[in-house]
């Protein structure tokens, strides 16, 4: 089975007490699926057990009908998996050239890599003599995502794409990564906090509540019907706070 497939995944950051319990996820290859999700969800603890980052309390995580080794970073990036996470990954100082360059192991692809971010983000032209630090959020963005696309993963993993842009912006960053997906049939389980530009862009949505997932469909289902989507955040219980749910509802 190709893709991503995630079964009865249970992880965190202490055995006795998992905040995330038996999950179940597919991301067919070539296709999107959104992770939503109050705050303190698990959504992140989930991309970083995917990644290798954490321990795997059980479950199994296969990528292309193969079995990924619980909790060991090289292994998942081995296996396929490629992890934006939500403060993005650059080396500040860098330039964003050496940054491009730097994601390329094989340094025969290196001179190439450039040209091949500058087809998915010709924004960067202007900005590659410029530290990565001194990018405008959205640039970052871009490079991260850029340069997780370099290590040709099967699956993309992207915590917190919009965090902190305008919502334009991350229309655009959206829009690229849909033609990337396109262009490379890759899976993505994207994080997402604008439930409506995250429901136009997926094939798919997960809703995670208190470590569990408690609703999955298709996108396009769940655009026809936000109330679902609400009822789901509602559900979650007096602990989730009041600026999650109206960012849910109301983005
Ligand atoms: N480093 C950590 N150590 C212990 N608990 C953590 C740590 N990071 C997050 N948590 C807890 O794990 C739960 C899920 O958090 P997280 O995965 O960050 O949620 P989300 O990304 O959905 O906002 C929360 O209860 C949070 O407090
Ligand atoms: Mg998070």
């Amino acid at each position: 089975m190709s893709g991503l497939t995630i079964r009865n995944l249970s992880t965190g950051y202490l055995p006795q007490r998992p905040c995330v319990r038996d999950v179940d996820l597919r991301v067919e290859e070539g296709t999107i699926t959104c992770l939503l999700g109050p705050n303190g969800a698990g959504k992140t603890t989930l991309l970083l057990s995917l990644a290798g980052l954490l321990p795997r309390f059980g479950g199994e995580v296969i990528v292309d009908g193969l079995d990924v080794v619980a909790g060991r970073p090289r292994d998942a990036v081995r296996s396929g998996m490629v992890l934006v996470p939500d403060d993005r990954a650059l080396f500040r100082e860098l330039s964003t050239t050496d940054n491009v360059r730097l994601a390329v192991r094989d340094r025969r692809r290196r001179s190439g890599a450039v040209d091949e971010v500058l087809e998915y983000f010709p924004a960067l032209e202007k900005r590659l003599r410029v530290a990565a630090g001194r990018l405008s959020g959205g640039e970052q963005q871009m490079l991260a995502i850029a340069r997780a696309i370099l290590q040709r993963p099967k699956v993309l993993l992207i915590d917190e794409l919009s965090m902190g842009l305008a919502p334009v912006i991350v229309d655009e960053i959206l829009s690229v990564l849909r033609r990337l997906v396109e262009d490379r049939g890759m899976s993505v389980l994207l994080v997402e906090q604008h439930v409506r530009l995250a429901l136009d862009v997926a094939d798919r949505a997960a809703v995670l509540v208190h470590g569990s997932v408690v609703l999955s469909e298709a996108a396009a289902t769940l655009a026809a019907d936000p109330g679902r989507i609400e009822h789901a955040y509602m559900g979650s219980g007096p602990d989730i706070d009041g600026e999650g749910k109206r960012t849910a509802v109301g983005a």
